[in-house]
């Protein structure tokens, strides 16, 4: 049956295909991620490996959901932000399949895909979003048809920052993960923890953040003999709150009493729990997507593509270029509120 939006997303480490029906509701995606053996990701070597696994991706996708070409009415793809050598991957494929299935290509906001899918599954009406991670760290609240930038991050984002140390103690990417556990299992060793010794930087600025300083100090820790569970506890403790700070800052101006959470590092549940306890103690209530809807994945771009679409919107070939430093706040949001 036709009537089914296919979302492609190739903004970074992750090739992914996913897809929502003719209603807008969303199908687990089909993904594949680049982990290097050694370093950080090399975006042409990232975008070598989505070319080379697209077409298995999309055959697996249709066959899961026993689809052909002919049920697919329109294709959507991240424009931005994102590594140039990867979004130009996903463009191609998308501006090829457009063509040869003769169906509208929609090219979509990343970040704005993130924020669209967490609203959708969480049922959110004007959330505060606090979107953490990889690239990105922002918190966010929608104003006047556009989702505005109330903070964020004026170095790297908060992902970043801990591949980045988990890299440096020889945990591979993505090293989110593995923080979380170490920090987990050190805890349940560590009845009444204290930061005493494991203190860091708090990385708020203003309304915005600041997370290299907090990576170098943590690995000072390290070096001067810390205990790796100890310090990643601490690193989770002393980023996260400086995150929950901001977002709690944000509910307070707006006015607004949802939080939403966006973005891989969303995925923690230690940050989960923070911004839980923050919105409890201001009667408001924290909202965080499954977590396959919070990493990279192409159904929230798929899910994006549907709603632009049902708003009139498609790209034409000619304004169908990536653009690597798009921003949260230049895509118009006509939808919401
Ligand atoms: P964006 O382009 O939106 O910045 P991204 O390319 O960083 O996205 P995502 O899949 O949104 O990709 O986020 C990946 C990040 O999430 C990685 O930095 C990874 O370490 C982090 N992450 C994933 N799971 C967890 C977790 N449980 N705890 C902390 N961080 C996590
Ligand atoms: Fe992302």
């Amino acid at each position: 049956m036709p009537g089914w939006t296919i979302g492609i997303e190739s903004t970074a480490h992750t090739l992914s295909f996913g897809l929502v029906d003719s209603n807008g509701i969303p199908y687990p995606a089909f993904s594949d991620t680049v982990r290097p053996d050694q370093g950080g990701i090399h975006p042409r070597e990232a975008a070598d490996h989505h070319k080379d696994v697209a077409h298995t991706l999309f055959d697996k996708l249709l066959q899961e959901y026993n689809l052909s070409v002919r049920d697919i009415s329109a294709i959507a793809y991240s424009q931005g932000p994102g590594l140039g050598p990867c979004l130009r991957v996903g463009a191609a494929i998308a501006r090829g399949m457009s063509s040869m299935l003769d169906v509208p290509l929609i090219g979509v906001n990343h970040c704005v895909a993130h924020i669209e899918i967490g609203r959708q599954q969480c049922g959110c009406q004007d959330p505060v979003l606090l979107y953490v991670s990889g690239g990105n760290t922002q918190v966010i609240a929608h104003l006047d048809g556009k989702y505005r930038v109330l903070g964020e991050t004026l170095d790297i984002g908060i992902g970043n920052m801990l591949d980045k140390f988990a890299r440096n103690q020889g945990i591979p990417f993505p090293g989110g993960p593995v923080i979380e556990k170490l920090a987990r299992e050190w805890l349940s060793q560590n009845e009444n923890p204290s930061l005493n010794g494991l203190e860091l930087p708090f990385a708020v600025r203003g309304m915005d953040l600041a997370f290299s300083g907090i990576m170098t100090a943590a690995q000072r820790l390290i070096d001067n003999g810390a205990e790796l569970g100890a310090v990643c506890w601490s690193l989770q403790e002393h980023s996260f709150a400086a995150c929950v700070e901001i977002a709690e800052r944000a509910l307070s101006h707006t006015g607004k009493t949802e939080l939403l959470l966006g973005g891989g590092v969303a995925c923690n549940s230690r940050l989960r729990e923070m911004c839980d306890l923050m919105a409890s103690e201001r009667d408001s209530t924290s909202h965080a997507p499954p977590r396959m809807y919070c990493i990279d994945n192409g159904t929230m771009i798929a899910l994006l593509g549907h709603i632009e679409l049902e708003n009139g919107r498609v790209t034409q070939y000619s304004d169908s270029a990536i653009d690597q430093y798009l921003r949260t706040d230049q895509t118009e949001v006509s939808w919401a509120v």
